[in-house]
């Protein structure tokens, strides 16, 4: 397509999106010819969101996984005070799974529902909303000097065909939790690479009688994929070209390893055979509890350590580290972490005010009260330098240098479709079913031909 073609088709696409109609369709009847688009009878299905009409004011809904801390709902409250009148946000609880959220969402915005008009999304997320034209482009809203506040990993995950379709909230990275007390007892280092982990693992099970040596996500979800992405990346290994996101490069030498590392882990006795039924929860219970060396999870457990119903493990016993490595220099670490989103679907009264809640929830001030009462990590550059912050938030210094060299899951419009894939195919050779070198030949093809079909 030339130029005035492709922002013609795009400003087309746009509308037609908020009459219900998802922008690769359209493209797909645009090459039909538009009238032929026309002719289909694409009636508008869309709506949603108070108008804001008859004086009263717009009514915005927001949706989020449900947060245990309370936070959120404090900081609406804030912000529904200070805009009454104006703008009143009605907020909405997802389910806690990411990939049943996104399933709801994606069922809603094929129907071109605007119920919900923001809301917080995976950092997996955008490329896969933005491609069918679900969610907003912010290029002018979300500018390049605002995105300079902003970390660079999660305003990363939000480009899509190099524009912003998401405002980065909070973010995570996978740690290496270790018993620092035990480790100290035995004279031992936190390990740099697998290797170590496992000699370390063993030593303190012989020395301290600790039940495992290392649990982690295993289970065949969202959380398995990061985990077996991470064993991958350690050893060199990838999924896609870094330079050409519908390049399939899964079946590499490095992915074998870091998934014959992983199985290792149960094949060697460091990891319970559980490991691979395990999500956040099991393996955070199994570490609080005591009963493991080593824990793989995102930042959050640290807070809870705090608590000594929830741990019998006390705060000042955890030590963190970034993941090992199978070189021992410097590791990856799973990119987690939620963004903020518009439905494209909204109309416009409502979009602006919803974009008025997100200019809310990233402001440095909010962003401080979800670190300092939530135990959320901040996405703004600055509060990483912020002394209050970093002293009620310790996991911010702790785990600084995992935070700094955190890696996205595979950037593609189809990466729902290959997560699943990759959750199963990497829970069976963790399991023991299937051998890593087949894993990643079936990953090879399913993911290349799941490319194939998006581009068809
Ligand atoms: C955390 C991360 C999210 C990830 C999920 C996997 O919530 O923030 O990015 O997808 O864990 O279980």
């Amino acid at each position: 397509m030339t130029d005035r073609v492709e922002g013609v088709a795009k400003n087309e696409a746009t509308a037609m999106v908020q009459r219900g109609i998802n922008r690769r369709d359209f493209l797909k009847l645009a090459g039909a010819g538009l009238a032929g688009a026309s002719l289909l009878g694409v009636a508008g299905c869309g709506g949603g969101g108070g108008q804001g009409g008859n004086g009263g004011p717009v009514e915005v809904t927001f949706a989020t996984t449900p947060d245990p801390t309370g936070t959120f709902q404090k900081l609406i409250d804030q912000f529904n005070k200070e805009n009454e009148g104006k703008i009143e946000v009605k907020y909405q609880q997802a389910p806690p799974d990411s990939s049943q959220f996104f399933d709801q969402l994606r069922t809603e915005f094929q129907a071109g529902s605007a119920r919900i008009n923001v809301f917080e999304g995976d950092v997996t997320w955008p490329a896969q909303f933005a491609a069918p034209g679900y969610v907003a482009d912010l290029s002018d809203r979300f500018t390049q000097e605002e995105r300079q506040k902003f970390l660079e990993g999660p305003v990363q995950s939000n480009i899509y065909e190099g524009a912003p379709f998401g405002v980065p909230w909070r973010t995570d990275a996978g740690f290496l939790y270790y018993r620092k007390d035990l480790l100290d007892e035995a004279g031992l280092e936190p390990p740099k690479t697998w290797d170590e982990l496992k000699q370390t693992a063993q030593a303190v099970q012989q020395s301290a009688g600790t039940k495992f040596g290392y649990v982690f996500q295993g289970a065949d979800y969202e959380g398995g994929v990061v985990n077996g992405l991470e064993y991958i990346w350690n050893a060199g290994g990838d999924v896609l070209d870094p330079s050409d996101p519908n390049k399939v490069v899964i079946d590499n030498p490095g992915a074998v390893d870091g998934l014959s590392i992983e199985r290792s882990m149960v094949e060697d006795g460091i990891a319970p055979k559980a490991v691979s039924t395990f999500k956040e929860d099991e393996s955070t219970a199994a570490f609080l509890n005591g009963d493991s060396v080593f824990l793989r999870n995102w930042p959050y457990v640290y807070a809870q350590a705090a608590d000594p119903e929830a741990s019998k493990v006390k705060q000042e016993q955890i030590g963190i580290a970034p993941l090992p490595s199978v070189s021992g220099e410097e590791s990856a670490s799973g990119l987690g972490g939620w963004n903020l989103m518009l439905n494209a679907a909204s109309e416009d009264p409502v979009q602006d005010a919803s974009y008025e809640l997100i200019k809310f929830m990233t402001a440095p001030e909010r962003q401080r009260t979800l670190a300092i009462e939530g135990s959320y990590l901040p996405i703004l550059q600055e509060l990483y330098d912020d002394q209050e912050v970093v002293d009620a938030v310790p996991v911010i210094a702790l785990g600084k240098e995992a935070i700094q060299n955190t890696k996205p899951r595979p950037v593609s419009p189809y990466y729902s479709d290959m997560s699943l894939r990759m959750a199963e195919q990497f829970n069976a050779s963790l399991d023991g079913e299937t051998p890593p070198e087949q894993a990643v030949a079936t990953l090879q093809e399913a993911l290349t031909e799941i490319v194939k079909q998006g581009q068809a």
